[in-house]
């Protein structure tokens, strides 16, 4: 089975070579532990050696799922992907693929950001009928964050609610905590790919240095393996060749770099990824929100009202100062933070685009978008609450068991 070469690494030679032709002007830091400054998505693509998803491969997804593509797909919402087109030629063939996804859980309170990467899974669920394994990284939060083996899996059971609440179909999905479940053959496919990763290798990718502690070093097998079926023999029994795609932020990426580099060398296939870029913070587009500041993001548990003051206080507005400079100047619409929200969750295309004519013309006021966004973001918010009060202990139990999944594939 263990099919041993030693390659080269192709996938760190291409970023390493496109992070020396991106030059100096790299003040943006993107990767698992911090995301900040003014991103180019651009050069990140290039930086990490991977594909930009365009319009043909959109184009695909809905010729190939019969409906209309998701609002984040027809947004470059998510923008990047790794292989992505090989799921689908594989699906057109008629062979099937599972999703895996899944949340560090550091924090109670999740934010609208946190949610994107698991509404999105959700609609690739239903569009495709597959299978779906969401991990729960509570040791990992555990090593890097300063929190108890317990407070980390306790976290991980409150954030598996707000999971459920997005509306996973619980005959197709299976959520694990690390803690919990980590392994047989999961813990066997750990040793595989760990065997294959040396310390300068893992430093390179992660960036360890020599004051880090030995688990965060090791850490990376845990999240590499759920891309491999044999990992879930409940699940993929005897279907070894079954395929992956991973939806993900794409800060990501350098965990799936590394397992792409291992794959074939212990002889499976490597995991297709389809990766999003960051939800802005309300203060203005650069990076992702801050757990440490509670007026950056809206959170799930947001009341109306403080939806309303958040937006109204804090979003950054590329609207004018004034009304008469509003109708004489118009907004710019490229920084405008409401705006931008509004392009990740008003489903609406021709509302959209008649808003930024207006908007940006000058004839309509700051004040009448932001008014249109809180209407939209209190919906959703109160929607995930409601859905959120209804998963019980129960259902919690039941997506962490340990057992088949009866509509796997259909
Ligand atoms: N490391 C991720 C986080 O901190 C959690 C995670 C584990 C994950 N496996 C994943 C995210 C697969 C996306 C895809 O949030």
């Amino acid at each position: 089975m263990e099919k041993r070469e030693e390659g080269v690494n192709e996938e760190g030679a291409a970023a390493a070579a496109a992070v020396e032709a991106a030059g100096e002007a790299e003040e943006a830091e993107v990767n698992p532990w911090e995301v900040s400054g003014k991103i180019d998505y651009d050069k990140l693509i290039d930086k990490f050696g991977c594909q930009r998803l365009d319009q043909s491969l959109i184009d695909r997804v809905q010729r190939l799922t019969a409906r209309p593509p998701h609002v984040f797909l027809r947004r470059g919402v998510f923008f990047a992907h790794r292989d992505f087109n090989e799921i689908l030629d594989a699906y057109e063939r008629g062979d099937k693929f599972y999703l895996y996804t899944g949340r560090g859980p550091s924090s109670e309170a999740l934010h609208l950001g946190h949610l994107i990467p698991f509404m999105f899974t959700k609609y690739l669920q239903d569009a495709f009928k597959v299978p779906l394994v969401i991990q729960l990284t509570d040791d990992e939060k555990c090593m890097w964050k300063s929190l108890s083996v317990e407070e980390s899996q306790r976290l991980a059971r409150e954030n598996a609610k707000d999971i459920i609440a997005c509306g996973f179909d619980v005959t197709r999905t299976f959520i694990f905590s690390d803690f919990d479940y980590v392994g047989g053959a999961f813990y066997k496919n750990m040793v595989r790919v760990a065997k294959c990763v040396t310390y300068n290798k893992v430093v390179g990718i992660f960036g360890f240095t020599g004051e880090d502690h030995i688990g965060k070093v090791s850490f990376p097998p845990v999240q590499a393996v759920p891309s491999f079926p044999s990992s879930f023999p409940h699940l993929f029994n005897g279907k070894d060749h079954l395929r992956c795609l991973i939806p993900c932020a794409i800060d990501q990426d350098p965990y799936f770099r590394m397992t792409r580099d291992v794959a074939p060398r212990i002889g499976y296939h490597k995991p297709a990824l389809i990766e999003s870029s960051f939800f802005p913070a309300l203060q203005g587009d650069t990076g992702k929100m801050s757990a440490s500041d509670p007026n950056s993001a809206i959170y799930v548990t947001d009341s109306a009202k403080d939806i309303k003051d958040k937006i109204n206080r804090y979003a950054f507005t590329g609207g004018q100062d004034t009304k008469e400079k509003q109708r004489l100047y118009g907004a710019n619409l490229e920084v405008d933070i409401p705006v931008k929200y509004l392009s990740f969750f008003l489903d609406d295309d021709d509302e959209l685009e008649h808003i930024k004519t207006e908007y940006g013309s000058g004839r309509m006021l700051t004040f009448d978008v932001k008014k249109r966004l809180i209407e939209i973001l209190v919906e959703i918010v109160e929607r995930h609450r409601r859905a959120r009060a209804a998963v019980t202990d129960e259902m919690v139990d039941a997506f962490m068991a340990v057992r088949p999944l009866p509509s796997m594939f259909s």
